[in-house]
């Protein structure tokens, strides 16, 4: 573990490295707990640098076993070596030499999951985003690529497959039981690309042939007996591969892609060049185990790795700051895929859902950041929502504003300019500006400053001159070390909707440029005219979310209600009724902290059932907006003061209500709903079952409907059904017989199954109430439990501290304790995982004071504990400052 030093990298502070390292050959000797690493690299000094001047390459934890440069030993006297640095202070004067290195690494000891470790007698390699010094001493920085060619070494029967980038140039037998291979990956990349896999799997095959005519082997390596369940995945990739070509007209490169899953995973997935390397989560799925999100997000991590091949691995990163130019715009695309493997609309609604409940957070917190940061303490810190999620809104702004044509111009530019190449922000944005001869400067601000920009908008129109007129107001709130914010360019999407639901059209505008049904905000104030317009429309704002902003609309209720039913877009729509879902939410918390009961317009149940009926709506469409704001979305709104148990008793009354009043058309509709016939992981079949079971879950808020849940549960023939009635029988009935019942059948039935069980542990662990600290206290001691294993952890104690707001925030701070305990115990073996814990406290200023002063206490006790990991200190001292 690195322990934290203080240091704090900053943007302004690169410069490029004195030496190159044009070529990489790697030697690895495989064992668990002593693997030999040698590495062969051309050194090569830099034009312009002076004759002898000092090389140092980075290390982390590394035992130093060998050394000489053009094949010479070196002199102890002639290098310095700690495991995290290696200091050749006189190198050769010629430009070009070899330098060779042999260290020695214990892949079995290592549970930071970074660099080369073994999860489930696999040897398998995280470098993102400096894991490969934990491998070799190297220059670890992403704008160093190098071609490299990998030999591995290994025990037969242990390892059987050998795996690296690129294609396999050789392979062979080594006698005394071993075998090597020898991979060779032609195009240069940094080393935080590097992988290498070996082991004993399960494979299933399958090729592509590009558009172009190249062939492409393609496998997915999963544990022996999984095979079946990779088939998604596959299908999944070859769409990706598919669309790329189609979309951006992007082919793929070498003649393997391959994608390994494996059980130990700190993240997601990796785009390790040619050999992806997968949390098992994202790869392995069929209807009896993985729920239609599961699904979901399979498909889009598959095509979001594979996406990186080209905004990611073709065009890298110069440095760590610029994270974004490929986490942001891959998100784009991968998000650009699902929407056109599925429905956009509902795509789209979803992803705003997801922007809102982590991004949103998290930009208006003590952890907000720009979407590229100007500093860090640990860059493993910033692959946050800010860069990945808010990283891709921006990117669709640009091709808002630019129009899709030019901005795909943009994109053809950028892949041609940059190829081969580690670039920056503002190389990226240069193409746009390029192709488009428009001014991106205003707008490059999305880019550095933090903070979620608001919109005040008032609305007037005056029938005798037949003028509709908005005031818009920008303001962008300060954020850690930005307290003065610019102002910023936002392209505000709008439609003004006349009384037959249909957008008015408008004879002209001034105040704002106004294209294409988008006005360019850009100065703090503008008073928005237009002419011809005879009657009062209902304005439409932020249509699509066009900006990730935050909007204080004056608007009469009737037409919020009016944009609800008639909204030609559907996001908007969608949004409309969110709206007065979340003000009802929040009258109804307010009215609980004055200790008097909630009370809901008539209307709004009223609405409720005429989206659930609405044939015209997609399924999946009605499910979202029957989805009330969660507990958290909730708060956000509310913002300061928040007593958890109030929201939750707020929330509780709207469902009951709607409920109630809607009783005998949910049933009726819930019945209807039931599919028969074969599963299919469809996008229309997964909104039906979506909407059938949050009808499910509106039921289940009714007296007497424990059974009705019992019978769904036992009735279920696929993942979603049953885990969508154990989570209602657990959280709407908990303690109940059939509550018991439902969890000891799930349990008997998967106990085998860790990603199954992981659904057990998360419905638990986000069962509402002050009781459940204890249910997951217990939880941890179950024999499917694990403290080392990412899933597990992030599952059971990552759920209840980020999903579960009355537990985590029980008033007394035993759920504060348990987090203390299981961040700090989690920490001495994962910094990486126990930090993205710890975020989970990110918005603790907005509790009410009695929590606030025990969540303050929390943190104030991991702060206070000696030799923290540079990873927790970040996250603990800056959710503090
Ligand atoms: N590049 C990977 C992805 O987005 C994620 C790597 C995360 N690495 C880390 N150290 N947190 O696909
Ligand atoms: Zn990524």
């Amino acid at each position: 573990m690195r322990t934290d030093t203080g240091q704090v990298f900053r943007l302004e502070d690169y410069r490029p490295s004195d030496y190159l390292i044009p070529e990489t050959k790697l030697t690895f000797r495989l064992s668990p707990d002593q693997t030999v690493v040698i590495a062969e690299l051309t050194i090569e000094r830099r034009a312009g640098v002076d004759r002898g001047a000092a090389l140092v390459l980075d290390g982390d934890g590394l035992m130093l076993r060998g050394i000489a440069i053009d094949g010479r030993q070196l002199a102890a006297s002639d290098y310095g070596a700690t495991p995290d640095r290696l200091i050749i202070s006189n190198p050769p004067s010629e430009p070009r030499f070899k330098l060779t290195l042999e260290t020695e690494i214990a892949p079995s000891k290592n549970q930071a999951l970074m660099g080369l470790y073994r999860s489930n007698r696999v040897y398998c390699t995280q470098c993102e985003a400096e894991g490969f010094r934990r491998i070799t001493y190297f220059l670890d920085r992403p704008d160093i690529l190098s071609v490299y060619t990998v030999r591995i070494e290994a025990d037969r029967e242990e390892a059987p497959l050998l795996l690296s980038n690129g294609n396999l140039a050789e392979s062979g037998d080594l006698g005394d039981g071993r075998h090597y291979a020898i991979w060779h990956d032609p195009f240069p990349k940094p080393s935080y690309l590097f992988a290498l896999v070996a082991g004993n799997l399960g494979v299933i095959r399958d090729s592509f042939v590009t558009a172009s005519g190249r062939d492409v082997e393609l496998g997915i390596y999963v544990e022996h007996g999984k095979e079946r369940l990779a088939a998604y995945a596959m299908d999944a990739l070859k769409r990706s591969m598919r669309w790329d070509e189609e979309v951006f007209g992007l082919e793929y490169d070498l003649d393997v892609f391959n994608i390994v899953a494996v059980s130990d995973f700190n993240m997601g997935a990796m785009e390790n060049k040619g050999l992806n390397v997968f949390n098992d989560k994202y790869v392995l799925a069929d209807e009896e185990t993985a729920t239609d999100a599961d699904f979901a997000n399979i498909e889009a991590i598959i095509a979001h790795e594979y996406f990186h091949n080209w905004t990611g691995n073709r065009i890298t990163c110069r440095d760590w700051f610029q994270l974004c130019l490929k986490e942001g715009l891959t998100v784009y695309r991968d998000h650009e895929f699902s929407a056109d493997q599925r429905s956009r609309a509902v795509k789209r609604i979803s992803e705003v859902r997801t922007l809102r409940a982590h991004q949103f957070p998290e930009d208006q917190g003590p952890l907000a950041h720009p979407v590229r940061p100007r500093r860090y303490r640990e860059i493993n810190n910033f692959y946050t929502a800010t860069v990945y999620e808010k990283g891709s809104e921006v990117v669709r702004m640009i091709r808002t504003i630019l129009g899709p044509k030019l901005f795909r111009k943009g994109m053809d530019l950028y892949f041609e300019r940059h190829d081969g190449e580690a670039a920056t922000i503002e190389d990226f944005l240069k193409v746009f500006e390029d192709v488009s001869d428009r001014d991106l400067s205003q707008f490059a601000l999305w880019y550095h400053q933090a903070g979620t920009p608001n919109l005040t908008v008032t609305t007037s129109h005056n029938p005798a001159t037949a003028e509709f007129t908005l005031e818009i107001e920008q303001s962008v709130p300060p954020t850690p070390s930005e307290s003065r914010k610019r102002l910023m360019h936002i392209p505000l999407a709008f439609g003004l909707v006349g009384p037959d639901g249909k957008d008015l059209a408008y004879g002209g505008a001034e105040g704002a440029s106004v294209e294409n049904g988008v006005i360019h905000i850009r100065k703090r104030r503008h008073v928005v005219r237009f002419s011809g317009v005879s009657e009062r429309p209902a304005v439409s704002l932020n249509r699509g979310f066009s900006a990730p902003i935050t909007l204080s609309v004056e608007q009469r209720p009737e037409d919020q209600f009016f944009l609800a039913r008639h909204d030609s877009d559907a996001f908007s729509r969608w949004q409309a009724f969110n709206t007065l879902l979340s003000e009802a939410l929040i009258a109804a918390f307010r009215n609980k902290l004055g200790g008097k009961e909630p009370e809901f317009s008539e209307g709004l149940a009223e609405l409720a059932g005429t989206i659930a009926g609405d044939e015209a709506l997609e399924h999946a469409f009605r499910a979202l907006a029957l989805t009330l704001p969660g507990e958290a979305d909730i708060a956000r709104e509310i913002s300061a003061n928040i007593d958890p148990d109030a929201v939750f008793a707020g929330r509780e009354a709207l469902t009951a209500t709607i409920a109630k009043a809607n009783r005998d058309q949910f049933s009726a509709l819930y019945r209807q709903l039931d599919g028969k016939g074969p599963f299919s992981p469809d996008a229309a079949s997964a909104g039906r079952r979506a909407l059938r079971n949050v009808l499910l879950d509106y039921l289940s808020a009714l007296d007497g409907s424990a059974a009705l849940a019992a019978a769904h549960f036992t009735g279920a023939t696929n993942m979603t059904d049953r885990a969508a009635a154990l989570t209602a029988l657990a959280h709407r009935h908990p303690g109940s017989a059939e509550a018991r019942e439902a969890l000891a059948a799930f349990e008997r039935k998967y106990r085998a199954d860790p990603l199954v069980m992981d659904k057990w542990f998360q419905i638990q662990a986000a069962t509402p109430g002050h009781g459940t600290v204890d249910a997951v206290r217990a939880l941890m001691k179950h024999p499917g439990f694990s403290m080392t294993n990412p899933n597990r952890v992030r599952s059971l104690v990552g759920t209840f501290v980020s999903a579960n707001q009355t537990g985590f925030h029980r008033p007394d701070g035993a759920g504060y304790q348990l987090f203390v305990e299981t961040v700090l115990a989690v920490e001495k073996r994962n910094p990486q995982v126990a930090a993205r814990l710890a975020t989970a406290l990110r918005s603790w200023r907005s509790l009410e004071p009695g929590r606030q002063a025990k969540a303050r206490e929390a943190l104030l006790s991991i702060s206070s504990t000696p030799n923290l990991s540079a990873d927790l200190r970040d996250i603990v001292e800056r959710t503090l400052a």
